[in-house]
């Protein structure tokens, strides 16, 4: 098939973009889809190029706008606006879509919580959650891979690292779901005032909480928020509301959204690649190495956005002022030029932490060092006490979730046996 015969947006395509993903290194790797107003970007070298160009690119619309040309249409009943309103008082550019200089400001405050010094000392405490979450199933021979286990690891460590109680996350993010894991997926009309709902009501939750820290200081990200002063031109003033929200609700996911759905895909890597299981089970240091490689080739971001502030030429492609580009940086990840058999998943692949799944740059994953350490110490749990995975047959085949900027499976039924 030739690119022209693909819709980025065709459930089938979300649902396996690979073929799409090397037409568009072979045809076009800035691929401009005059009918949607943006350009694809697909290579490597190129995604590199514009990542660490923040001033010709701008993050502004990082997750993109809130219709895609081709997506369904929004409802426009008026309680729904309403509610959207409210619920966007978090879409202020903190982290995520805010530009040079600001965005190093917010970061900074951010950085100390998700420091790699302070995320290594975390290991005894996310191994206690992995084993406990294990003991939950290792009995049963069968689990629902992504629910009982890939969604509550990174859930339990995001809530107690911002500073709220873990049932009490769950709860909200279990009615608000909807809405975050497909940040731009389309829902019928009566569950997105139920999603804004639930999300306003977490929203009014954390500020109360951030108030009770103003008086009750504690070791959490929170109270970092809540009593941070932020440097501006005209002197330091505190974080507002909106500011305090938009970075907590991009903690919550990134933090939890995207460790789960790499946990849950290297999970369907190995029931895919036995003979890759059995590697890292008889060598257990090599699962830093396949975590690096789970990331490469089942990149959780499968992309996000830019917009170029002046003419750019890229890759050749002359692109106008305020042009919106697509980052595939799962694409990326799959271009032959720069990893050799891309679509291999090779545990032992020598350059597989050279990926773009955390992104580079100025926006490079501020939770990078914590997402490593929860996949690595999952998988060394997992492998010292569970082994020969399958699919459990009692359930229709895995499907991920028709999202364009998320890759991650919906569920995942498996059968094991139990080693230890
Ligand atoms: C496997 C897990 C993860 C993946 C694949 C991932 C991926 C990414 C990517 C691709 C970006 C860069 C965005 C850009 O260039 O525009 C990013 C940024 C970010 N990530 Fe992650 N992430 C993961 C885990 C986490 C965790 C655990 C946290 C927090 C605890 C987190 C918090 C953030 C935040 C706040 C940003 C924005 C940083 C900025 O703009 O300065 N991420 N992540």
């Amino acid at each position: 098939m030739s690119l022209a015969d693909y819709d980025l947006l065709d459930p089938e395509t979300l649902e396996c973009p690979y073929p799409f993903y090397e037409a568009l290194h072979r045809e076009a790797p800035v691929y401009m889809i005059p009918q949607m107003g943006m350009a694809v970007v697909s290579s490597f070298d190129l995604i590199h190029e514009v990542v660490r160009d923040p001033a010709t690119y701008s993050s502004a619309l990082a997750t993109g706008p809130q219709n895609l040309p081709g997506e369904i249409e929004r409802s426009t009943d008026e309680e729904l606006q309403e509610l959207r309103r409210v619920n966007a008082r978090a879409n202020v550019p903190t982290l995520l879509a805010a530009d040079p200089p600001h965005h190093a400001r917010y970061r900074s405050l951010v950085n100390k919580a998700l420091s790699a010094r302070r995320v290594a000392a975390m290991e005894g405490y996310v191994r206690e959650i992995v084993t406990e979450l294990i003991d939950g199933f290792i009995d049963d021979g069968q689990v629902n891979f992504t629910s009982q286990f890939a969604d509550e690891l990174p859930m339990a460590v995001i809530a107690d690292q911002i500073g709220v109680p873990r049932t009490e996350l769950r709860d909200f993010k279990r009615r608000a779901d909807f809405a975050i894991g497909g940040i731009e997926r389309q829902v019928p009309p009566e569950q997105e005032r139920a999603v804004l709902q639930a999300g306003i009501e977490l929203q009014e939750y954390f500020l109360m909480r951030a108030a009770e820290r103003r008086q009750h200081p504690q070791d959490d990200i929170l109270t970092t928020l809540a009593t941070a002063e932020l440097e501006t031109e005209d002197g330091s003033r505190p974080l507002n509301d909106q500011e305090i929200l938009s970075i907590l609700q991009q903690l919550q996911v990134a933090g939890k959204e995207t460790t789960a759905h790499l946990i849950g895909s290297a999970m369907l890597l190995f029931i895919e690649h036995p003979e890759q299981r059995v590697k890292v089970q008889q060598d257990p240091s090599l699962i830093a190495n396949m975590t690096e490689e789970a990331l490469r080739v089942e990149s959780p971001v499968r992309a996000l956005f830019r917009t170029t502030t002046r003419e750019v030429t890229l890759g050749g492609v002359a692109l106008p002022k305020r042009t919106l580009l697509m980052l595939l940086f799962a694409a990326a990840n799959r271009d032959e030029c720069a990893f050799e058999n891309a679509a291999q998943f090779d545990v032992e692949r020598e350059n597989a932490g050279d990926h773009l799944a955390f992104s580079w740059g100025a926006h490079y994953c501020i939770g990078a060092a914590l997402a490593r350490l929860e996949i690595r110490v999952a998988f060394e749990e997992v492998l010292r006490r569970m082994t020969n995975f399958r699919l459990d047959p009692a359930y229709p085949a895995p499907r991920h979730e028709p999202s364009y900027i998320l890759r991650g499976l919906q569920e995942l039924h498996i059968l094991f046996d139990k080693l230890a």
